[in-house]
């Protein structure tokens, strides 16, 4: 624990009321107004065709609790929270380890046995489409049946009983593995919901982060402070204690129910789920508990808080293997599918070279763009003036056919779809010259329309 002595936690420094308060007051829409169903998918639907993103807060004008919302949905406000890391690695390794507190936060009050009633949380309705109630911003930790490592990841949950939610493990991913693990031995997966929490949680639950570390290590390391953790009341695990709210209990290893339609975040509501029931045996939060809804669907904070990391670890891995890679992004409107990167080419080919590497990083992706590395990959204005520019089809386009897919893609056949890479760099044909504008004259001319 090298880290140990430089970075011990101050009081509430890794809680989400903290990261809030920090904001600046136009990066917050203060609403005092009751809730009701798809209210919170309204504002923010309304906020994004306006070109918004300030986080949404709804104080409840007869209870006073509070509910945000649209947190997530700016990548400046990620990047500003959370530590910049060069070596995410190395980084985790210097936290790996957790501080373990007694009187936390999270659980100032719980309710246990009878008492437990999710019902109760003030938890949204998202769309007319959707099956009920249900919980979007719930990260959920759960040890690995084997080794112990802790994972975190996002799951939808339909409320369906007082201690009864549907949970669907769709992604596959570690927690999916856990499952079926601790099935196999005849048993429930215990697990923990926590809502509310440090972005670095957010981003942690959202990342794809090797089985072999811990994705507790990592909260640190994007804190840049160890954890602190409690011990759950009802299951075997330390959770955060300056969480908002957390949720205890287990997945049944031998039940299985509908769950589902929900809007998922290409904008269509599937039922597509592994039906899985997790049991609730304890809830816990603080005494003034605020609650984060995750606007799901296709709304900028559900589907950048995958991308952020996502474009930082593919990016990184790209420029491994072709160190001319410059930028990559994922706009939102490819939902996932779609990618743009940005390199100076050093030879005829090798921008087909980076999207086919790219394609096999990450197999959700569709669609690639390759432009010139004086195109902004972040403007999409800009990206398909190269395509414009750049792009013969019978020369620059390859198509890779039936190919291995995210099955949430409503196009795509038996998991598998087309992929589609288009070089926009115009490789190797430039008689064209870009015209360009002197710097000195373009920055007369900001100064003189400021
Ligand atoms: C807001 C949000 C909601 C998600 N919902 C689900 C879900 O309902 N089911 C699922 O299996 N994966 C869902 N995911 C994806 C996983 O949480 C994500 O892939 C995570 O990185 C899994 O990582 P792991 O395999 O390292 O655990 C969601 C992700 C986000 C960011």
């Amino acid at each position: 624990m090298s880290k140990l002595s430089q970075s011990i936690a101050t009081e509430d420094s890794q809680s989400l009321r903290t990261f809030l308060a920090g904001l600046s007051p136009e990066e917050i829409l203060h609403l005092k107004v009751r809730r009701t169903d798809f209210l919170m998918s309204a504002l923010v639907q309304e906020l994004e065709d306006r070109k918004e993103y300030p986080v949404v807060e709804l104080t409840d004008p007869d209870t006073g609790s509070v509910c945000v919302a649209n947190v997530f949905a700016e990548r400046g406000r990620l990047r500003r929270t959370i530590h910049h890391i060069t070596d995410v690695e190395q980084a985790s390794a210097d936290f790996s380890s957790f501080a373990e507190v007694q009187d936390a936060p999270v659980q100032a009050c719980a309710a246990t046995g009878e008492e437990v009633d999710v019902l109760s949380l003030p938890i949204f309705r998202h769309f007319a489409e959707d099956a009920g109630r249900y919980i979007t911003s719930g990260i959920v930790l759960a040890k690995d049946p084997d080794t112990g490592r802790y994972n975190m990841s996002f799951h939808r949950m339909q409320l369906k009983e007082k201690n009864r939610i549907g949970i669907s493990l769709h992604s596959r991913g570690d927690l999916y593995r856990y499952f079926e693990k601790a099935k196999a031995a005849g048993r429930d997966l215990e697990i923990a919901v926590v809502i509310g929490a440090h972005p670095a949680y957010y981003i942690t639950g959202a990342s794809k982060i090797p089985e072999s570390m811990d994705d507790y290590s990592w909260a640190g390391a994007y804190m840049d402070e160890v954890p602190q953790v409690v011990r759950a009341k009802t299951v075997d695990l330390m959770v955060p204690a300056q969480a908002e709210y957390c949720l205890e209990g287990r997945i049944l290893a031998d039940t299985f129910e509908d769950e589902g339609p929900f809007g998922e975040y290409t904008g269509y509501s599937t039922s597509r789920s592994t039906r899985n029931v997790f049991e609730v045996t304890a809830i816990t939060h603080r005494k003034d508990a605020i609650y984060h809804d995750l606007v799901p669907g296709y709304a900028w904070e559900h589907l950048l808080l995958s991308q952020f990391t996502k474009e930082i670890i593919l990016l990184d891995k790209l420029k491994k293997e072709v160190p001319e890679v410059r930028a990559l992004s994922m706009p939102k409107n490819g939902c996932h599918f779609h990618a743009y990167v940005s390199m100076k080419p050093r030879a005829r080919g090798q921008a087909k070279q980076v999207a086919m590497l790219l394609f096999g990083l990450d197999l959700y992706l569709k669609m690639i763009v390759v432009v010139n590395d004086d195109v902004d990959v972040f403007n999409e204005e800009e990206v398909l003036w190269a395509m414009a520019t750049h792009v013969q089809a019978d020369r620059d386009v390859f198509i890779v056919p039936q190919v291995l897919c995210n099955r949430l893609d409503p196009s795509s056949v038996d998991g598998m779809s087309a992929k589609m890479g288009i070089d926009a760099t115009g490789s190797g044909e430039e008689e064209a010259k870009r015209v360009f504008l002197p710097e000195e004259v373009k920055r007369e001319a900001e100064r003189l329309l400021s």
